[in-house]
């Protein structure tokens, strides 16, 4: 385990990285924003070059993350307050991290991961007002500094992930879960503060407009791994 004082030194994040071309991949957004759609098709053409790939996402990715996120996301029982939800999912990430991610990627595989600790910045920061260094600290700790190469945020209106959201719950697909049941106000300062981390870093942010076609925004992805050299065509 890595000490908190070198976690939030100058160091590398992820040291396990060698010279072969693979990447860690995250994608963030509101609920509905089509993550799930854009990794799939990432997938399917990394695999098709042949390419290892593990999917996974968090709250979850091993068996012990996966219980964890039921407690999370439940909609019945008792509710954790903020501090025990963090923690949670921070516990949930230290699991991931190092019994599936570092692993992954010291094999030399691309790992796509549907969310990160960019969730707990803009849910439990933004949506939930707790201090940033202190959500800072807990995520070094959690990821051992370990940081992906790109963030994908796929930005999306308030009213646009309502109505996606309202939709899928109409058809009976997924039912609401406890976040997707919380205030406008807090999707609002969800989407505001991803907004916020994406500009402090535009390097590593790759910022799409959600509403644009699924092959639109696969495209703009293509173009940010050729110009990273991750992808030869
Ligand atoms: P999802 O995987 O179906 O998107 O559900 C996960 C929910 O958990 C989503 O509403 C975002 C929320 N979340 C946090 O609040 N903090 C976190 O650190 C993570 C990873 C997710």
């Amino acid at each position: 385990m890595v000490s908190l004082a070198q976690c939030l030194g100058d160091i590398p994040g992820d040291s396990s990285k060698t010279e072969s071309v693979m990447a860690f991949i995250v994608f963030e957004g509101l609920d509905g924003s089509g993550k799930s759609t854009l990794i799939q098709k990432l997938h399917t053409l990394l695999e098709s070059s042949g390419e290892d790939v593990v999917l996974t996402r968090e709250p979850g990715g091993t068996p012990l993350a996966e219980d964890i996120r039921h407690l999370l996301l439940r909609t019945k029982g008792e509710a954790p307050v903020p501090t025990a939800e963090l923690l949670l999912y921070e516990a949930a990430r230290a699991q991931h991290v190092e019994s599936r991610i570092r692993p992954s990627l010291e094999q030399n595989k691309w790992v796509l991961c549907d969310r990160f600790y960019g969730s707990t910045l803009a849910f439990q920061c933004g949506g939930r007002s707790i201090d940033r260094s202190l959500v800072d600290q807990l995520n070094c700790i959690a990821t051992g500094g370990m940081k992906p190469d790109l963030w994908v945020l796929l930005d999306l209106s308030l009213e646009e992930s309502l109505r996606r959201r309202n939709s899928r719950d109409a058809r009976g697909e997924k039912p609401l879960d406890r976040f997707e049941k919380e205030a406008n106000d807090f999707h609002v300062k969800v989407r505001d503060y991803y907004l916020k981390l994406a500009n402090e870093d535009i390097e590593n942010w790759l910022v799409l407009n959600a509403e644009a076609s699924p092959e639109q925004l696969f495209n703009e992805l293509q173009q940010r791994m050729r110009a990273r050299g991750w992808l030869k065509l």
